[in-house]
């Protein structure tokens, strides 16, 4: 069955909710997402969103701090494009009703986070993604021109190839003309055929065994991109947050927000010492690459499983105040941070790289375009700056769609594609065939290509992979499609993106950091 649209967009988090909303008011659009509507890495931000709010901070400023954290590997040009549209972009998302923290004089409270040398992080307590996609979630629901698909899977996209010809990387003009979506309850295959795309899909942290990420962040868009012949790059900046709860137990692990260091909290190690000074002099404020790997340094010299975050030392009331969930949470096991030291380690976070797009959030794909977490704009280089992520999402979603919009009345669409077509019959009851294969892929991930990594390391890793890719596209073949099976091929795909694209660099820089060429 054929579904025709003006506009599709895979994705239901900020990236793809703000695209939705500023087109839907000029054609018909189907929004596919994979559990419900609330379930993204966007629901689970705490620290908040950067933006040039107030004086003494600046466009020049931001800029500068972004750059900074980038190591220099930012596109300068991209990175000033976003940062310059964010205060109009906030204006955005307040009229659609997200509250931001305000403090006693109606001003925001702006928070502060690693890399920033300015107070520009707008939040709303310690759970700023919850309340923005419940603002904008009430108003995607209430369009009537927007047509959801909750728990529908996307799973290719649709492009020449379905057409019968032979589409390689150096295919010219390789075209996007919808994609080809599952709808899991009744194991049926349907082409959502439309006049622009737009992949939203987030990030890839479930790659590896430990994630602040939740579980629909396997990486699909990069990877169906990749199959599709598009440009996919700066694989090897996978950024660790320095600071998610130690929780052996817990999978994803529970973020302990930067913005509690940006109030004062201090890292420790187990026997209670501050080490930062050691590694920068912004100490528990630098950059995550240097504090991620400050931390892994440390656990590695005391052989200890987790460091430590003190917050004891501060306001207690304005603690709680400022971080109820973190303060929940952390009681809830038994650690009161009023009075204890929380443990933390290092997990999985962002994904800096990704679907090469331009200024406008086109990929290198005619149709398709690509915003947020899954998309590779310039913005980051090779470490991503705190809270610019919810950032450069809303800004290239909104550039996005308002390009988009400029276009759709010269596209017809198409109308000779085939119906889903597998050979697969076999319907798989061995889910450990499937479970088992993705741990080996995390754990692979995790020893050989996570914080430090090598070049003996990444050769192992590949070797490693190369068996699992093999097995799972056996199996892939000759099964019944499902959802789970479809993300671990996705999530192998992303596994050997970071590690070719790992390969290739021979320095380390921000967030790729080999022994065999340790920073200068
Ligand atoms: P997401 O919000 O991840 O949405 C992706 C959507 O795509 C989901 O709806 C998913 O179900 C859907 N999807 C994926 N694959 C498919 C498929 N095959 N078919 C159909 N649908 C699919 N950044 C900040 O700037 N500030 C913060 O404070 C902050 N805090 C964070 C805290 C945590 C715990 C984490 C994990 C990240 C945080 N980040 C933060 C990063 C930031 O939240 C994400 O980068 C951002 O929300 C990504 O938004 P997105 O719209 O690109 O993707
Ligand atoms: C955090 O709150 O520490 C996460 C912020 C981010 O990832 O940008």
């Amino acid at each position: 069955m054929h579904k025709k649209t003006d506009f599709l967009v895979i994705g239901s988090g900020l990236a793809g909710l703000i695209f939705a909303l500023k087109v839907a008011d000029h054609g018909k659009v189907c929004l596919v997402t994979k559990t419900k509507l609330s379930e993204s890495t966007t629901s689970y931000a705490q620290g908040g969103i950067a933006a040039v709010m107030y004086p003494p901070d600046s466009v020049d400023k931001h800029v500068k701090d972004t750059m900074e954290c980038g190591r220099g590997l930012g596109n300068e040009k991209m990175v000033r494009l976003i940062i310059g549209e964010s205060r109009k972009r906030i204006d955005d998302l307040i009229d659609m009703g997200t509250q931001f923290d305000t403090d006693k004089d109606g001003k925001f409270d702006l928070g502060r986070e690693g890399g920033h040398s300015e107070y520009r992080v707008l939040h709303h307590k310690d759970n700023t993604g919850k309340e923005i996609i419940r603002a904008l979630e009430d108003k995607v629901r209430a369009h009537k021109n927007i047509e959801i698909y909750e728990n529908h899977f996307a799973v290719e996209i649709i492009t020449q190839h379905h057409q019968g010809q032979v589409v390689t990387k150096h295919y010219p003009g390789i075209k996007c003309f919808g994609v080809y979506v599952l709808n899991p309850e009744n194991n049926t295959v349907s082409a959502f055929l439309a006049k622009k795309t737009l992949l939203a899909t987030g990030g890839a942290g479930m790659v590896y065994n430990t994630t602040t990420n939740p579980y629909i962040a396997t990486g699909d868009g990069i990877a169906m991109a990749h199959r599709a012949k598009g440009i996919i790059e700066n694989m090897e900046f996978v950024q660790f947050h320095p600071t998610s709860l130690y929780n052996p137990n817990e999978n994803p692990s529970f973020l302990i927000t930067e913005a509690i260091r940006g109030f004062g909290a201090v890292l420790k190690n187990y026997k209670g010492e501050e080490f930062m000074h050691k590694y920068d002099k912004r100490e528990s404020l630098a950059p995550r690459d240097i504090v991620a790997r400050a931390i892994d340094q440390e656990m590695k010299i005391s052989g200890e499983d987790h460091v430590y975050l003190d917050c004891t030392h501060l306001d207690h009331e304005e603690l709680i105040q400022g971080f109820p969930n973190i303060y929940k949470k952390c009681l809830s096991l038994g650690i009161d941070i009023r009075k204890d030291k929380i443990p933390v380690v290092p997990a999985a976070h962002y994904m800096c790289g990704g679907i090469k797009t331009d200024e406008h959030g086109q990929s290198s794909i005619i149709n398709l375009y690509s915003a947020g977490e899954c998309a590779s704009t310039g913005m980051h280089g090779s470490n991503r700056m705190a809270s610019n992520s919810l950032l450069e999402a809303l800004v290239m979603a909104n550039r996005a769609a308002e390009h988009a919009l400029t276009e759709t009345y010269k596209i017809k669409i198409a109308d000779n594609i085939p119906e889903w077509y597998s050979e697969g019959t076999v319907l798989n009851e061995e889910m450990i065939l499937v479970t088992q294969s993705l741990k080996e892929v995390q754990t692979i991930m995790s020893n050989y290509v996570g914080i430090v990594r090598s070049n003996l390391r990444l050769k192992r890793a590949l070797n490693r992979l190369n068996l699992i890719f093999r097995e799972t596209e056996n199996l892939y073949i000759e099964s019944v499609l499902s959802t789970k099976l479809c993300e671990l091929r996705n999530i192998i795909s992303v596994a050997y993106l970071i590690i070719k694209h790992a390969m290739k660099r021979d320095n380390s820089i921000g967030l790729h950091y080999t022994l065999d060429h340790p920073e200068k």
